[in-house]
């Protein structure tokens, strides 16, 4: 059986496409990345693409004159590879699911949600909100992604401390972590078949003998 077929989608230094990436060599995430989009040009992520050897394209968000453009642009970009599921990974604009991907889109985001989240929450702003905001448990979340930012059906989360000293910086370390468990855990349960999106919630289906 042929691997499923991932677009990763990236705006900045890839980390969560390199963790992508070394999990399908070392054989733990059956699935293949067929390519990879910037919304940004020159970034790091680009780099670690062509070192894996993964096609790699570069859609400047700047270049269009509005998120609809943009995104009949990067619709038009996945059509020749067939994907089959559509990963953001870090990915600062608004990727629109429309018909094609509806249900296959997922997205990362270092804060549960439905807090800390949305347009303007991303890298280190989230864990300065989080750390204001003198909660006590962070944490991320893998979600299928719908035309609102950080919104979808959730498939899982996971928790970590906030502990008294933490800075942005050593929060955004922990929840790191746990990020690059949680995303390939999520994804190769969606590889497995195991994932029904039922309204706003997954239901996680058992292993198959
Ligand atoms: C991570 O915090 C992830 O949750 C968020 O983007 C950050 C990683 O960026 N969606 P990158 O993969 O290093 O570019």
């Amino acid at each position: 059986m042929n691997s499923p077929r991932l677009a990763v989608l990236i705006s900045g230094s890839g980390s969560t496409l390199q963790n992508l990436i070394d999990r399908i060599e070392d054989g733990t995430l059956p699935v293949e990345i067929a390519v990879v989009l910037s919304s940004r040009p020159d970034v790091f992520g680009l780099e670690r693409a062509q070192r894996a050897g993964i096609r790699a394209l570069t859609l400047a968000r700047k270049s269009y004159e509005n998120i609809e453009r943009f995104n009949d642009a990067l619709h038009a970009a996945l059509e020749p590879f067939a994907v089959d599921l559509v990963v953001l990974a870090g990915f600062l604009s608004l990727f629109q699911p429309r018909e094609r991907y509806a249900g296959r889109v997922m997205n990362i985001h270092p804060a549960l949600i439905p807090a800390f989240c949305g347009a303007g929450f991303y890298g280190e702003k989230v864990h300065q909100a989080v750390i204001d905001a003198g909660v006590r448990i962070s944490g991320c979340t893998v979600h299928f992604a719908d035309d609102h930012y950080d919104h979808g059906p959730i498939i899982l989360q996971g928790t970590v401390p906030v502990l008294d000293d933490d800075t942005a910086e050593t929060l955004a370390k922990r929840v790191h972590a746990l990020e690059r468990e949680l995303y390939p855990e999520a994804i190769r349960l969606w590889a497995q078949g195991r994932l029904r999106i039922e309204g706003q919630r997954v239901r996680i289906l058992p292993a198959r003998e």
